[in-house]
């Protein structure tokens, strides 16, 4: 009887092991699934969706007194100022449609979503 239940007990962790590993497994293919192709442009604002990538791409060379062109692009009003006399220039650029010169200068095409983005926060009024 005793070691009937520990056995029990034996099958019963091993069983609460696998269901942990592979729960886990599960929940990372999940992520790296949906998590990274998902591109959600229903709520876009300057800084939940915008901010980090002019920061990662554009504010190295657009912003100080030696900002490149002379162009400002590094925060929400900078940003927001450029953008509204210069939309297609700035959309242009990012979208490498020949309109402007190709940004970010030397780099990598933004994805799609970055670009989506980026249309979307115009389309809903520049949202700080
Ligand atoms: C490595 C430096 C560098 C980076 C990074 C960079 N730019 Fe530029 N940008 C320039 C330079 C230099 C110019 C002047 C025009 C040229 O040389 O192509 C320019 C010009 C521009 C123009 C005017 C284009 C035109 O045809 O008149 C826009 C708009 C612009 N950049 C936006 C951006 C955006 C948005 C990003 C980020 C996605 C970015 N830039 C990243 C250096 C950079």
């Amino acid at each position: 009887m005793g070691s009937k239940r520990s056995s029990t007990k034996l099958i019963s962790a091993s069983l609460i092991a696998l269901v942990t590993v592979f729960g886990s497994c599960y929940y990372d293919k999940y992520e790296s699934l949906y998590g990274v192709t998902k591109c959600d442009t229903t709520n876009v604002g300057y800084s939940n969706v915008i901010s980090p990538i002019i920061q990662r791409d554009c504010a190295g060379c657009h912003s100080g007194s030696g900002a490149s062109a002379g162009i400002q692009l590094y925060d929400y009003t900078s940003v927001k100022t450029y953008m509204s006399s210069n939309k297609m220039r700035l959309l242009g650029s990012v979208k490498w449609d020949g309109t402007a010169s190709n940004m970010p200068k030397g780099g990598n095409k933004w994805s799609n979503c970055n670009i989506n983005s980026m249309q979307s926060w115009v389309n809903q009024g520049m949202k700080p």
